[in-house]
C-alpha cells in the first residue's frame, strides 16, 4: 500500500518533536487591486490553502536556529548579529533566512524583548512565485516572537511590523496588502481592505467556484525588480499633482473624474502609471459590489480588465502571463483571469467554475507546454483562514 505523504505540518513537527508551538501562515492571491496598496488604495486579496508551517521551541541562548526542510538548509543567527546580516560563523545570511532576521531586527529596533528559538519550517506554498511566501515567513516568525514573549499587539499592528521589516531590512517598498492578507485571511472569503483607513471586510467568494493558480515558472526577484521604481513613479505623480491640488497626498486622493485634468501635467510614463492606479482603485470598489451581489461573471470581467491595465499601463506583465490570461479566458469554465501580485513573472489567478476546474488545468498545461516548452504548474485552491498559533505544550520559557 502506498504511504500517504506527510503533510507540511507533520513534517515540521517531525523536524522538532519537542516543539512547544506550531504556527501556520498561508500564502495569498490578490483578486483585484494591484499596485495600489502603496498608493493608499483598496485591495481584494484572499489567503489560500497553500501554507507554511513553523514548529518552534524557545531556547535560553539568544540565537535563532532555523531549519528550512523545503530547502534542506539550516542557519544559526545570533540576535545581536541580525543587524549585520551574518550567521554565527560570520557568513552572509542566505536569502530565505533574511525574512526571520528582518522580523527579529524590526522587533528589537522597536524595543520588544525577544528570545532565541529553534524553528523548523515546512510548507506546500511555492516560493518566489508571487504568492507571498516571504510575508508568510515574516508573519509566522512575528507570531512566534509575540507568543513566546507574551507581547501585546493586535493583528494589524503585527502585519504593519512585518511590512516595516520588508521595507527597511529587505529593501522592498511594498504596501501592507500581503502581510495583511496572510494575517487576516478568512476561509471562503475575499478580503476587501482599505489600506488607508485599515478598515476591512470579508466578502464571500462566488458559490461553486475555485481559485486556480497557474505558475508560469518565470522567476521574479521582487527586491531587484522594477517594483521600487513603480513605487517611485507614483510618488513623482503625487508631487506633480500636489502642485496643482494641495489636497492630493497620495494617488488615492485622485478620483476617476479628476484624472483627465491631471494626466497632461505628467511625463508620459508617469501618466500611464497614474492612470492604472486611479482606474484600479475604482475597479476594486465596483468589483467588490459585484461580489457582494454574487455576480461572478461581472467580477470575472473586472479581473480581465485589471490584467489589461497591468499589461498596457503599468508594464508589469510578460509574454508568459499574457498568454496564460488569454488562453484561460477562452475556456468555458473560466470566469476571470489575471496576473496576481507584483507581476514581472510569477503566477496568474483564475476564477473557475468548480466542475470545470480539472479540465481547465489540463488544457492550460497542454497549451502552455506547447507554446513555451516548459511545464506549467497549476494549483486548485480555496480561500483559507489567516495565520494561527497552536500550543503543543503548556510551558513556554
Ligand atoms: C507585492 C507587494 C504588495 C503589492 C503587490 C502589488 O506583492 O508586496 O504590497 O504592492 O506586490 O499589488
Amino acid at each position: 500500500m502506498p504511504q500517504p505523504t506527510s503533510s507540511p505540518r507533520e513534517l515540521a513537527l517531525s523536524g522538532l518533536p519537542d516543539a512547544e508551538l506550531i504556527i501556520s501562515a498561508p500564502g495569498r492571491v490578490n483578486l483585484l487591486g494591484e499596485h495600489v496598496d502603496y498608493n493608499m488604495g483598496v485591495v481584494l486579496p484572499a489567503a489560500i490553502d497553500k501554507r507554511l508551517w513553523l514548529a518552534v521551541k524557545p531556547i535560553e541562548e539568544p540565537v535563532l536556529q532555523v531549519t528550512s526542510l523545503d530547502l534542506n538548509e539550516q542557519v544559526n543567527i545570533a540576535l545581536k548579529d541580525v543587524v549585520t546580516r551574518v550567521d554565527e560563523k560570520g557568513n552572509p545570511l542566505p536569502q530565505w533566512s533574511l525574512y526571520p532576521a528582518a522580523v527579529a531586527w524590526v522587533m528589537l529596533s522597536k524595543g520588544y524583548s525577544i528570545q532565541g528559538m529553534q524553528a523548523v519550517i515546512a510548507s506546500d506554498l511555492p516560493m518566489r512565485a508571487g504568492l507571498s511566501s516571504s510575508a508568510a515567513i515574516e508573519v509566522a516568525f512575528a507570531l512566534a516572537f509575540q507568543t513566546i514573549g507574551g507581547i501585546e499587539m493586535n493583528r494589524m499592528q503585527l502585519a504593519q511590523l512585518c511590512q516595516l521589516a520588508e521595507n527597511r531590512y529587505i529593501g522592498v517598498q511594498c504596501g501592507l496588502m500581503d502581510q495583511f492578507a496572510v494575517s487576516h485571511g478568512v476561509a471562503r472569503h475575499a478580503l476587501f481592505f482599505d489600506t488607508r483607513s485599515l478598515e476591512w471586510q470579508p466578502i464571500p467568494l462566488p458559490a461553486d467556484t475555485v481559485l486556480v493558480i497557474a505558475d508560469s515558472g518565470r522567476t521574479r526577484e521582487l527586491a531587484h525588480s522594477a517594483y521600487n521604481q513603480r513605487q517611485q513613479e507614483c510618488q513623482l505623480a503625487v508631487q506633480y499633482i500636489h502642485r496643482k491640488n494641495s489636497n492630493v497626498h497620495s494617488l488615492r486622493d485622485v478620483t476617476k473624474q479628476e484624472l483627465a485634468g491631471f494626466l497632461d501635467l505628467l511625463p508620459e510614463v508617469v501618466a500611464r502609471r497614474t492612470h492604472h492606479v486611479v482606474d484600479e482603485i475604482d475597479r476594486v470598489e465596483r468589483s467588490a459590489l459585484a461580489l457582494v451581489e454574487d455576480d461572478a461573471a461581472a467580477f470575472g470581467a473586472f479581473m480581465l480588465e485589471g490584467h489589461a491595465s497591468l499589461r498596457d499601463l503599468y508594464d508589469v506583465s510578460c509574454d508568459e502571463l499574457d498568454y496564460l490570461v488569454e488562453a484561460a479566458s477562452n475556456h468555458i469554465g473560466c470566469l476571470g483571469a489575471r496576473l496576481t501580485g507584483a507581476g514581472f513573472g510569477g503566477c496568474t489567478i483564475n476564477l473557475v467554475q468548480k466542475q470545470h476546474a480539472q479540465d481547465f488545468c489540463e488544457k492550460l498545461q497542454t497549451a502552455y507546454q506547447e507554446r513555451f516548452l516548459v511545464e506549467l504548474k497549476t494549483y486548485i485552491c480555496h480561500a483559507d483562514r489567516g495565520a494561527f498559533v497552536e500550543r503543543m505544550r503548556k510551558a513556554v520559557l
